[in-house]
């Protein structure tokens, strides 16, 4: 069977089990404070030792403690786990499973981006099985019987990753200098607070960035090949959310209403990939993470464009429909004039927040590794729209060199 067959038998079989096996939601509580109502239910719910994860810049905002002393003036001992750093490894995970069996927590509160939220997930699950983090990447459905280990509570404070709404936690393997994915429906969180005052203090370029990795995962969700009628709708919902929010959100960090927005538009772009997968921008993005350390959303936003230039040509409907969901789609223009405008606002929307066009730090003596883990990743998991070819990942490297 030839290398262009295999993922396309995968991507089936992947199709008939997200049939078979309903994903759940989380339980969201919205607005300003509900943070402060996520830690009063879960009080309510009896818990009594609660782990709260998180990282040294958040802990430097006082929300962390603020969220602690409120579950503590309710009765709930809490443990700070604050070691999570950009890209947690295995290393990282296996700590904070010390401290989880050391506390003897009875549950885990997340509270933070993306780092933190897929650092207790995994967490979670090493604890769970008992298992080194590297034995438990991949697709592990069914891996542990059900119910399973301790209960997750999360708690976002940037706008992008929608970890608190998806099945899978991103952990780096630092020997590889790459990042796997744990995917198991298990790792979900049971309850989620969207809280915008927490993320009225983003700085601007991790709004930018941030904002645009969820427009990532609306888009690989919304042109790839297993978006279903629900997830089709949470993409283009969420599209229509950040194209009207986050301009506003990264010009004026304080508007509530836009910060409310993109946070719904993050859940919504979570829930929708995780069940409709993502696509080359993320299996690019990642490798561009795991050898230089771009950040996520900033490689995300300077590979998407290039991505979506080679695969117009077998989505460019689908293209304009997140155009004309954007609100940036031309009256009486065709799919082919608003696919180029939509792909042409995300250049847009990248100079105007000061997201470069190039990642400085990309080495053409590195392009072979990059493509190799970027294909395998693509072509094991993902729904493309396009097959991509070696030759065509290395055209695309070549136009992200800083000598460009
Ligand atoms: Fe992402």
């Amino acid at each position: 069977m030839s290398a262009y067959w295999i993922p396309r038998l995968q991507i089936a079989v992947n199709k008939i089990a997200l049939k078979v096996l309903r994903f759940p939601v989380p339980e969201t509580i919205r607005g300003v404070d509900s943070s402060l109502t996520l830690c009063d239910e879960m009080a309510a719910a009896g818990l009594q030792r609660v782990l709260l994860v998180t990282d040294g810049p958040l802990m430097r905002t006082g929300i962390p403690e603020r969220l602690a002393a409120h579950l503590q003036q309710r009765g709930v001992a809490v443990e700070v786990f604050s070691d999570v750093e950009p890209d947690p490894d295995y290393a990282l995970v296996l700590r904070g499973v010390e401290r989880l069996n050391a506390f003897n927590a009875q549950a885990v509160l997340a509270v933070g981006g993306g780092s933190p939220i897929d650092c207790a997930k995994s967490m979670l699950m090493c604890q769970a099985t008992g298992k080194h983090p590297s034995k438990l990447t991949g697709v592990w459905l069914y891996h542990l019987p059900r119910p399973y280990g301790l209960p997750l509570y999360a708690i976002p404070t940037t706008s992008g990753t929608g970890s608190e709404a998806t099945v899978a936690a991103i952990v780096s393997d630092r020997a590889e200098q790459t990042k796997y994915s744990i995917i198991d429906p298990k790792l979900l969180p049971i309850k989620v607070a969207l809280d915008p005052a927490l993320t009225v203090g983003l700085p601007p370029a991790v709004t930018a960035a941030t904002g645009m990795d969820a427009l990532t995962h609306a888009v690989e969700a919304y042109i790839g090949t297993m978006g279903t009628k629900e997830t089709n709708a949470w993409a283009l919902r969420a599209t229509e959310l950040i194209g009207a929010n986050l301009s506003k959100a990264y010009a004026l960090g304080t508007d509530i209403e836009a910060r409310a927005n993109m946070q719904e538009a993050a859940l919504l772009a979570g829930l929708a990939f995780t069940r409709a997968t993502v696509g080359y921008v993320h299996a690019i993005a990642h490798q561009l993470g795991g050898l230089y350390h771009v950040p996520h959303g900033l490689a995300n936003a300077i590979v998407m464009p290039h991505v979506l230039d080679f695969c117009k040509s077998a989505c460019t409907d689908r293209l304009a429909d997140l155009a004309r969901a954007a609100g940036i789609a031309v009256a009486g223009a065709n799919d082919t004039e608003n696919a180029d405008r939509m792909i042409a606002w995300i250049r847009e929307m990248n100079a105007a927040m000061g997201i470069p066009s190039t990642v400085s730090a990309l080495r053409e003596a590195d392009f072979d590794r990059i493509i190799a883990h970027a294909l395998t990743e693509a072509h094991g998991t993902y729904a493309i729209p396009r097959y991509m070819q070696k030759d065509d990942a290395r055209g695309i490297l070549r136009q992200l060199l800083a000598t460009n």
